[in-house]
């Protein structure tokens, strides 16, 4: 059972923070159609990983690490259970980098064969939507029942304040396409 009482704000931004990257796997899913004739945007899925090595992988899985950690302390069998999310990060990382690694020597014109970008692209999305759907499910729900507030308070101390250079409120230079992207697709979803 869940503790009474509002959510708490580090929560709630993480949850957030997973509505913006499932609307970023949307778009990525859209561009798996498009490998067999050869007119995905790599610069768009090279793109869409940067931002999974600058944002998810540096800010918003350590702070995930942090509450992984304090449930760990408060309960290790519960936390054995749900299993190593500090794993599933370093996974997560390691197969964001590989993928961003290929997609660079296509960007590179370098020889890379369509059909292994196409399936590791596929596996990247499914590890990821995989990936949030655990932390919802399971690993939120069981942080809120065992972390106290002066928990929250200590992890909210703890965290670094690096915005977010895509769907923060400033928008870096070198994601201003993708976020124009995201935008249109969300115009198109509505227009449906
Ligand atoms: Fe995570
Ligand atoms: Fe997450």
């Amino acid at each position: 059972m869940e503790r009474a009482g509002a959510v708490p704000e580090v929560l709630n931004r993480l949850h957030n923070e997973h509505a913006d990257f499932a609307r970023l796997l949307n778009l990525l899913d859209r561009q798996l159609a498009l490998f067999a004739d050869g007119s995905a945007d790599y610069d768009m899925i090279g793109a869409i990983l940067q931002y999974c090595m600058e944002y998810p992988d540096a800010v918003h899985h350590p702070k995930e690490d942090m509450i992984y950690g304090t449930l760990r302390s408060r309960d290790p069998a519960l936390a054995a259970e749900i299993g190593d999310l500090e794993e599933d990060h370093r996974d997560l990382a390691e197969a964001t980098r590989e993928l961003s690694a290929l997609i660079g020597r296509a960007l590179a014109e370098e020889p890379v064969e369509r059909g292994q970008v196409h399936d590791l692209t596929r596996d990247f999305i499914h590890r990821y939507r995989q990936h949030i759907a655990r932390e919802e499910l399971h690993v939120f729900p069981a942080a809120r029942q065992i972390l106290s507030d002066k928990d929250w308070a200590e992890i909210d101390g703890r965290l670094e304040g690096k915005g977010d250079p895509l769907f923060g409120k400033v928008v870096s230079d070198y994601f201003q396409a993708l976020r124009t992207d995201i935008d249109d697709l969300a115009a198109l979803v509505e227009g449906d």
